[in-house]
């Protein structure tokens, strides 16, 4: 039996409007592996969401004035519209809040209870009687003990890095309504026992050292070494699925117990659209034929490598599990992370106001963050759009339609004696082609980018070394050859950009009128530009791609605030 792709890219909150910061780490990779397996003809699952639990949710309803239901649905429909516009091909794209996620969350939490692995504990936490709730530590605020620094957070201080307890703070004051009445109440909640499950998950992460990206690795390694911790899974707010067992009635799951457990119900979402097509256990109740590959930021790792699959293991069922864990280092922009409230950096719905979204997918995933952390900057945007959108591909297409038109009309001229010339660009081209498609399956992204680009050069250097606008003079069957050795050139990079740019790939296969399917090739180089044949019509195409002007540039810098 063939194997299934399952492909999840972490759910981002439903508060708060996504940034370029969202879309390198985890949707766009996510959707350019899917396309990618899709072309390859594999059965492919790709699954995403918002996220929708927790304090920031109930804070941002209260300040919207709205119910927190109303306003999930609000911001759900605006992230999916978002991503619309980026293209990105989720084959779901659900909510953490959906009555099939806590039929999930209820079954796991149930299984883990019945396994001894739930213990009840009394626990210190902050409680506001101005906000009249209580509030989590990241909404204490206060001056840090050990720097002074005046808006210390009572997790941790971001000015020292000092992590903090929320009764260090110097001063402390609830960050909702400013209130200096901060009362320490002694509540009941629920914790996954993680130790119990250390040995298991240290043996099974072992198994990835070498396979998983480092970062990924030694997160969860740096995790298991420290010693794993029993886990609070319970919340006392209103927002969030109540919890289902006596003596815990009006607190809810900690919103990162039903977060990951979201990639189910939403597959589940999913499946119940068509139950007589879909099943969701086929996906996450099947581990020996999934391959389940999870995309996130780096501060996702540890709950992804040891919390999630520690809570799947702990209920004895055979949940499929992550198989290959795509964590990706940060994109910063202006020295600093992506940041709504410093209004820094660049979000996705300003991001398609300025450029279509081919142009941000493709900077994006050429410098994606796989190894260290990278900076968006206008002054590599525009250098990476003219040089290698322009220059080089756009470039290429234009050159070889335009002289194929001039000189031998709106159809595809023969193909002659195939020369030294052509053979060599087969040879090239079977080396790169395979070395992408390793990169692509290995999601080394970068590199993949950096020889898709080689790829495009190829074009360029062999027009260049054949000189058709000289040949076309002398010899009018070698400048049919090349021609037609470069129309089919045009076709054959269309496919193979298509899963970083779909809707510029689309434009580029249409020309000639064929496939709106991209299939990967598989075939030799060749035979790959042997498919369009003498006497195949195609069109004119538009100017694809268009150049960043230094102006424009300045403006961008300006506007976008980049070097405050
Ligand atoms: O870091 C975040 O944006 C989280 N909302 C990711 C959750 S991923 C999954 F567990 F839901
Ligand atoms: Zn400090």
């Amino acid at each position: 039996m063939s194997k299934k792709y399952l492909i999840t890219s972490a759910l981002p909150y439903v508060n708060g409007l996504p940034h370029l910061g969202h879309l390198v780490g985890c949707l766009l990779p996510a959707d350019v592996y899917a396309r990618f397996c899709r072309e390859q003809g594999r059965d492919t699952l790709c699954i995403c969401g918002t996220d929708e639990h927790g304090t920031p949710s109930e804070v941002g309803a209260a300040k919207e004035n709205m119910p927190v239901e109303e306003y999930c649905k609000k911001y759900h429909d605006l992230h999916a519209q978002m991503y619309q516009g980026f293209n990105l091909s989720f084959d779901y794209f659900g909510r953490t809040s959906s009555d099939q996620n806590k039929e999930i969350t209820y079954r796991i939490f149930h299984a883990l209870d019945k396994n001894g692995l739930i213990e009840e504990k009394m626990t210190k936490q902050v409680y506001s009687p101005a906000d009249g709730r209580y509030l989590p530590d990241s909404y204490v605020i206060g001056t840090c003990p050990y720097c002074g620094y005046e808006k210390a957070k009572g997790d941790q201080c971001e000015n020292c890095t000092k992590v903090l307890d929320p009764t260090d703070l110097i001063n402390p004051k609830s960050a909702l309504s400013g209130s200096s009445d901060i009362q320490i109440k002694e509540t009941k909640h629920l914790f996954l026992n993680l130790p119990k499950l250390e040995a298991e998950l240290n043996t099974w992460i072992e198994t990835k050292k070498g396979i998983w990206p480092d970062i990924a690795y030694s997160v969860a390694k740096k995790w298991l070494k420290e010693g794993l911790q029993e886990r609070g899974i319970t919340r006392d707010l209103k927002w969030g699925f109540s919890v289902p067992k006596e003596g815990f009635e009006g607190k809810v799951f900690y919103v990162w117990f039903d977060a990951p457990i979201g990639y189910i119900g939403i597959t589940k979402q999913w499946s119940d659209e068509k139950p007589n097509e879909r099943n969701w256990e086929d996906w996450w109740l099947n581990p020996e034929n999934v391959i389940h590959t999870e995309f996130m930021g780096k501060d996702n790792i540890p709950f992804h490598s040891i919390t999630f699959p520690a809570t799947l293991r702990g209920t004895g069922e055979k949940w499929t599990e992550v198989s290959f864990l795509k964590g990706m280092n940060w994109l910063n922009f202006a020295g600093g992370k992506f940041s709504k409230s410093a209004k820094r950096g660049i979000f996705l719905d300003d991001a398609l106001k300025e450029f279509p979204a081919d142009y941000w997918r493709y900077w994006l995933m050429a410098n994606a963050p796989e190894s260290d952390d990278t900076s968006f900057t206008f002054e590599t945007f525009a250098a990476t759009i003219n040089k290698d959108l322009n220059d080089v591909l756009g470039n290429f297409i234009n050159r070889v339609t335009k002289m194929t038109v001039k000189d031998f009309g709106l159809q595809v001229p023969a193909l002659g004696e195939i020369t030294d010339t052509e053979k060599e660009l087969y040879a090239t081209l079977d080396t790169l082609i395979k070395q992408y498609t390793d990169y692509m399956e290995n999601l080394e992204i970068r590199k993949a980018l950096a020889t898709l680009r080689e790829i495009w050069v190829s074009g360029n250097n062999y027009i260049a070394k054949t000189e058709p606008w000289k040949a076309v003079k002398t010899d009018k069957a070698r400048a049919a050859t090349i021609l037609n050795t470069g129309l089919n050139l045009v076709r054959l990079f269309g496919i193979l950009s298509a899963p970083i740019m779909p809707e510029k790939a689309k434009e580029m296969v249409k020309i000639f009128g064929k496939e709106d399917v991209f299939v990967w090739p598989k075939k030799s180089a060749q035979e790959l530009l042997q498919e369009l044949k003498e006497g195949d019509s195609f069109t004119a195409p538009e100017v694809l791609f268009q150049k960043i002007t230094p102006e424009r540039k300045e403006e961008l810098k300006l506007k976008y605030k980049e070097g405050e």
